[in-house]
């Protein structure tokens, strides 16, 4: 089975959409996300448009503010000092990864972590490990919704996620764990990592590398989730950590990419907005 992100997407962005309207009038004004892009990353503008699109197709306000490479920490600090201030600003949003005379860690933890619709602010990271209420990361919330949608049973099965991220590995490892899964994190330090994801029931693979995951790393039945965006370095086209053609045959349910996790970030990102802004409303 071939689970679509992009199907499951378009249902829960329809869902908002009404929900959106429905608060729009009881407000008086639509949830709010401003993002901002520093720079010319290609990777970097395509997620920022697919956000953009996303926020249209809900009925989320939407504003980029893009800035040059050249930008100053302090510049950039600043920015988010009124982001924070603004009480039109639900959700904020820095896209990563930032130039590297800046402190990426400086600059999330500047962000108000009631806007923080990323999830990366240090107090919303505490608040997951300590099962607080918090925002959630949006990729690792939208791969435990697309193995729900799926029907895929999580408690009690041995899971091994591929990566240690703070933005995927970690977070999405501390999910299973709540959704009862027994988790092992590998990464590219494991040894013998093919035994390791061959004991897998759940393969959740988020390594940055191109067709990572081969063949006899997988036993026949297991539930392939496949985190990667890169470029395949002979076509040029957009591929998973996952070699799909030689994988998807052993697998009892898999995600392609494009069409699999990443819809599913964007989501979870409206659905963060929202949730944000109405913290904010139903606290007036
Ligand atoms: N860069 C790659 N993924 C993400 C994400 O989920 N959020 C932000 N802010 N930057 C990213």
């Amino acid at each position: 089975m071939i689970i679509s992100g992009k199907d499951l997407s378009a249902r829960l962005k329809a869902e908002m959409a009404t929900r959106v309207a429905a608060y729009e009038k009881k407000y008086g004004r639509a949830p709010q996300l401003t993002v901002v892009l520093v720079g010319e990353d290609p990777g970097s503008v395509s997620y920022v448009t697919g956000k953009a699109k996303a926020c249209e197709a809900v009925g989320i306000r939407n504003t980029t503010i893009r800035r040059p490479e050249s930008i100053s920490e302090e510049e950039l600090l600043s920015i988010i000092g009124e982001l924070n201030a603004d009480d039109a600003v639900d959700g904020i949003l820095v896209q990563l990864p930032l130039p590297r005379h800046i402190d990426e860690n400086k600059v999330i933890a500047a962000i108000r972590k009631e806007k923080d619709v990323d999830g990366f602010h240090p107090l919303n990271v505490a608040a997951l490990w300590m099962k607080q209420p918090c925002s959630l990361p949006c990729t690792p919330k939208g791969i435990i919704k697309l193995l729900k949608a799926a029907g895929v049973e999580i408690a009690g099965k041995r899971a091994v996620v591929v990566g240690r991220s703070n933005i995927v590995g970690l977070p999405v490892g501390k999910l299973l764990m709540d959704e009862n899964a027994t988790v092992t994190v590998a990464h590219s330090r494991t040894k013998d990592l093919a035994a390791v994801t061959r004991g897998a029931e759940i393969l959740v693979v988020a390594i940055g590398r191109p067709k990572f995951v081969t063949a006899d790393m997988v036993t026949n039945g297991t539930v392939v989730i496949d985190v990667g965006v890169n470029r395949n370095p002979e076509t040029g086209k957009l591929c998973g950590d996952v070699d799909y053609a030689a994988v998807e045959p052993k697998a009892s349910v898999i995600t392609p990419v494009p069409g699999g996790v990443g819809p599913m970030t964007i989501t979870c990102l409206m659905e963060n907005t929202i949730e944000c802004y109405l913290r904010t409303m139903e606290a007036r």
